[in-house]
């Protein structure tokens, strides 16, 4: 959790939270009468791991930033972080370690029951911490450049919709990305953002066909994601021209005054020089997914080996709602395996990135294998339909099985066509020859002058 701090804190609140000696020295103890107030106690805990969501404007239901704001909320924050459902995080806690890992320690758990159970009170509010300052909605400060869509209009009646958007790149030269940060305007039907960097002069008809695997995924956003902040001397290239696309995924209740309109944008810091390193983020795929009606345990499995000696960023799993668990393990070339991330409870609503405190250096010849398992059964309460089999694809009531990561090669002379898509090794021969055909067409259709 410390880490957490270090990370994105210093950019999420402002820093006299840190520095205020009321969040340094007292959130581990009741004071000397032993009563655990709001203002000396809880405060600092909410404004450390709570309000980064819960605060106007932002992805929780309520504010978290006031007594009068927490003190209606008591009881449900209790149960909330006795359960450990909030805040939202589902590493198991044996393997690995992560920067985002925010959940509260057993004696910050104890201490807010405490004082619940002691009624709640304010204690003196002149001794609150300053309550955090967002000096502006962009968690990363100011953007170099911010990209924004056309206004798009979910209606009323809509209640699962994906919609693909090209986003104009004003910029005619190449740039290094170093952050990433995205912002929906219609927070309350805006389920999910994928944003991809296409090559020059590829179209949204192109996008909405089959051509997805060549654009370079650099981020998302969903409800609890923080910004992407690479690594310094590591970063993403914008190419000049490229494009920029998003992947809208709007997902709500149909009914009247449910609609809006959504102005998502992405903002981006760039580097001011070329940078050392350059990343890519590799898409673990089973696209052959085929789960029967009512089973609770469908397993599927993916890999991919890398050729030579890789630094690994982060994780993340992705899946729809039969999602059950998903896991990374490393098989390194001495026959020795470690699980690098395993999250046995994945929950859609929760899209969330795991990221080692140091990249991960794996040899040449380490085979990262992701093994997830689906429940398609009516046990599953968010299963829309156990009747139904269920295949890969883009609705919420299909399936994905994705593992994401960010990766480069140590050796920054093998750092260009870096592989971006793995499958089952039963595929792989197809695979290959889907790309080459492509490829082909491809370079027809240049010498041919289309386009
Ligand atoms: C990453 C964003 C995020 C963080 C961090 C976060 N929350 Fe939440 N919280 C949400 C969202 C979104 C919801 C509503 C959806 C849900 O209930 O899953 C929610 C719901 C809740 C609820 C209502 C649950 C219920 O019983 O209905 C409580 C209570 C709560 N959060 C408390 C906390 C506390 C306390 C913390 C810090 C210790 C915290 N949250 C941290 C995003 C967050």
């Amino acid at each position: 959790m410390k880490r957490l701090l270090l990370l994105s804190l210093a950019a999420l609140l402002s820093l006299a939270v840190l520095a205020s000696p009321a969040a340094a020295s007292n959130t581990n103890n009741a004071d000397a009468k032993g009563e655990v107030t709001f203002s000396e106690h809880v405060a600092p805990l909410l404004f450390q791991n709570c309000v980064s969501c819960h605060r106007p404007g932002q992805v929780a239901p309520m504010s978290l930033l006031s007594y009068k704001d927490a003190r209606p909320w008591a009881r449900s924050i209790k149960r909330a972080v006795a359960q450990r459902t909030m805040p939202p995080w589902f590493a198991n806690p044996e393997h690995g370690e992560f920067v985002e890992d925010a959940r509260l320690t057993d004696q910050e758990i104890a201490l807010i029951s405490k004082w619940v159970d002691a009624g709640a009170p304010s204690g003196d509010l002149d001794k609150m911490p300053e309550a955090p300052v967002f000096e502006t909605d962009w968690q990363t400060g100011k953007q170099d450049v911010i990209l924004t869509m056309d206004p798009f209009e979910i209606t009323d009646e809509m209640e699962d919709h994906y919609e693909w958007v090209q986003v104009t790149n004003p910029l005619n030269e190449d740039k290094w990305i170093k952050s990433i940060e995205i912002r929906p305007t219609f927070t309350e039907g805006a389920h999910h953002n994928l944003t991809y960097i296409a090559p020059p002069g590829m179209t949204l008809d192109e996008v909405e066909g089959l051509r997805r695997t060549e654009m370079d995924f650099i981020a998302g956003w969903a409800p609890g994601v923080v910004p992407m902040i690479y690594r310094e001397g590591y970063g993403k290239l914008l190419p000049a021209g490229a494009s920029i696309f998003f992947q809208m995924h709007y997902h709500k209740d149909p009914g009247e005054g449910t609609g809006g309109i959504d102005e998502t944008s992405v903002g981006l810091k760039f580097y001011d020089d070329e940078v050392d390193n350059a990343l890519t983020t590799l898409w673990i795929v089973d696209p052959a997914l085929q789960i029967p009606p009512g089973e609770a345990n469908y397993q599927s499995a993916s890999e991919h080996t890398f050729e030579h000696e890789a630094l690994i960023f982060n994780f993340t799993p992705h899946m729809h709602l039969r999602g059950k668990s998903m896991r990374f393990t490393a098989t390194y070339p001495d026959g020795k395996e470690e699980i690098l991330l395993d999250v046995p409870d994945y929950d859609f609503n929760w899209q969330l990135t795991y990221s080692p405190p140091e990249p991960l250096k794996v040899p040449a010849g380490t085979k990262v294998v992701l093994d997830a398992v689906f429940d398609n059964s009516a046990e599953n309460p968010a299963n829309p339909d156990p009747s139904a089999t269920v295949t890969f694809g883009e609705a919420t009531t299909d399936e994905m099985m994705i593992g994401f990561l960010d990766y480069t090669y140590v050796d920054q002379g093998k750092q260009v066509d870096m592989p971006n898509y793995a499958v089952p090794p039963a595929m792989k021969e197809q695979w290959e020859r889907i790309r080459q055909l492509r490829r082909q067409q491809e370079e027809q259709d240049t010498t041919s002058g289309r386009d």
